[in-house]
């Protein structure tokens, strides 16, 4: 655990005092203020050590003046003083957390007095990034260390308003929490119906109301691709679908946004078994990103209405498994030759789709899935691939997660990917012949969406697990990518801005 507080009072002791220093250190007002007090100890340190020059998150550690009360300074690079946003200060924050876990010690004192923009801010946003980077999955091992409980003070002159601010992040860091927590778990504990009940305890709490359908209900539905895919699962792991909802404007009638998530708790490719199926309980990531936004949004009271889909099955091996040349009729009466059983996760979203539509009546629907090992060998693991109908919609997609280090590239829909899932025998076939497979599964989730609905399907495939390097998100493990993104999306076009406050002078007439 990691406690963070806002204060204008510095401990005069601690284990260790953070000093934000700029990437001309002679220049920063903040760091010869404060090197007055400590001694001219930072400007010794910057000095002597000829690599430190104060770039964006970079850090240095030397012993405290022994009067200071510290045992440590930590001097941490801001980079330019221009540049200074949110993404940059959250980067910052992350590896201010790799340096602090490094010494092993955890109350930590942070000087956020001047950040050169909007340091209230950019303090929490720094303190939010320390958050995202202190996540640990360590359940599983029998002899871990107990996660250090870090005591981070955030000084600043006024701390209200960067308290206010790190009040509507951390909700959406817990919503990337739980999304990881979820797509860390095994198989053998992560099932179909263990996933709807986690996510069920973890976001009722928070005023999502939540309904898990169960097989006959899919049944009476129609949703033969989905329940087709799941046939092959043993007793313990028959599919479910979760429908979330969240109604933040207090508007019961509004068209809601929908967001849709491939849940597959495990992909063994089905009888067209994987050669290599290791990781593939990440199969999951989708739906445990769109679990997460709506904790986040429900956390932070979000002035939006969502809906969302969790489609949660198992793709096994076994007698009652789907065969390859099986034709099943989806819930809008497509039919599907199933021409490999490992191009699974399509047919589980079509009906989900279908449903969310025909139930909801959305005005957009963004679905999240680790679709295709294709998106992942074309992109690679810093961005997810982005598929719309609306060129503004996948604009918009793409430079919310830019905002929140979540990116995402456009990739192409079109006339010859629809043509090479047609089917012979059928009305579709699952997997395209000799067309790009990220745009081939893309084509057929369109087959999907329904006269004017504004639709974005993000493949997601790359980046859910085995990312490395990146300065908030853990290195191997699930990500919780999306989450972040969605959020920020939800903010930037779908939330409803609080009311103006009127000035005192109209007030007052
Ligand atoms: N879950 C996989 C996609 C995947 C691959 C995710 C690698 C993460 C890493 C998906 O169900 C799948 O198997 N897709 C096939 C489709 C093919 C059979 C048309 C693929 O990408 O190979
Ligand atoms: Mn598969
Ligand atoms: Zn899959």
């Amino acid at each position: 655990m990691t406690h963070f507080s806002y204060t204008d009072k510095a401990n005069k002791q601690g284990d260790i005092l953070v000093v934000p220093v700029f990437d001309k250190p002679g220049d920063a007002a903040v760091s010869r203020m404060v090197d007055d007090r400590l001694g001219g100890a930072v400007a010794h340190a910057v000095n002597t050590d000829q690599n430190f020059k104060g770039k964006a998150g970079q850090t240095l550690v030397v012993p405290a003046p022994a009067d200071s009360g510290y045992k440590k300074l930590i001097l941490l690079g801001l980079g330019s003083g221009k540049a200074m946003d949110s993404l940059r200060a959250e980067t910052i924050g992350g590896k201010l957390h790799g340096a602090v876990s490094a010494t092993g010690m955890a109350r930590v004192t942070v000087l956020a007095d001047d950040f050169r923009g909007d340091t209230a801010s950019l303090a929490a946003d720094l303190a939010n990034g320390f958050l995202l980077k202190s996540y640990r999955f360590d359940k599983h091992k029998s002899n871990a260390p107990a996660a250090p409980a870090y005591n981070i003070d955030i000084i600043q002159d006024n701390p209200c308003p960067a308290r206010e601010r790190f009040d509507q992040l951390a909700p959406v860091s817990a919503g990337a929490f739980l999304a990881r927590d979820l797509a860390n778990e095994p198989p053998n504990v992560l099932n179909p119906e263990t996933m709807a009940l986690r996510v069920l305890s973890s976001v009722t709490p928070l005023g999502v109301s939540v309904e898990v359908v169960r097989e006959d209900d899919m049944k009476a539905q129609g949703m033969g691709a989905f329940l087709a895919v799941g046939q092959g699962s043993n007793a313990e792991r028959r599919p479910r679908m979760v429908v979330l909802r969240y109604n933040g404007t207090g508007d019961e009638k509004s068209r809601p946004l929908a967001l849709v998530g491939k849940g597959l708790t495990f992909d063994t490719g089905g009888l067209s078994l994987k050669q290599n199926m290791s990781n593939m309980k990440f199969d999951m990531g989708g739906a445990a990103a769109v679990a997460g936004t709506m904790a986040a949004l429900a956390g932070r009271k979000a002035k939006v209405d969502v809906v969302a889909i969790l489609g949660l099955a198992r793709n096994d091996i076994g007698p009652d498994a789907y065969c390859v040349d099986d034709i099943v009729t989806a819930m809008n009466g497509k039919t599907i030759d199933i021409q490999n059983t490992d191009a699974e996760g399509r047919l589980v979203l079509a009906d989900c789709l279908t449903y969310v539509q025909r139930h909801f009546k959305p005005h957009t629907v963004i679905d999240l899935a680790t679709l295709t090992g294709a998106c992942k060998a074309a992109l690679g693991s810093t961005m997810c691939g982005v598929f719309s109908n609306d060129n503004r919609l996948s604009k918009r997609i793409q430079n919310s997660g830019v905002k929140v280090g979540e990116r995402s590239w456009p990739l192409p829909l079109g006339e010859e990917f629809t043509k090479a899932i047609k089917g012979t025998y059928s009305d579709l076939v699952n997997v395209g012949a000799g067309a790009p497979g990220a745009s081939t599964a893309a084509a057929f989730l369109q087959e999907f969406i329904e006269g004017a609905t504004k639709w974005a399907h993000l493949d997601i495939a790359g980046v859910a697990n085995g990312v490395s390097g990146h300065a908030t998100m853990p290195d191997k493990i699930g990500t919780g990518f999306g989450v972040r993104l969605l959020n920020q999306l939800i903010i930037d076009h779908f939330e409803k801005k609080p009311k103006a406050q009127p000035t005192p002078a109209l007030k007052a007439q």
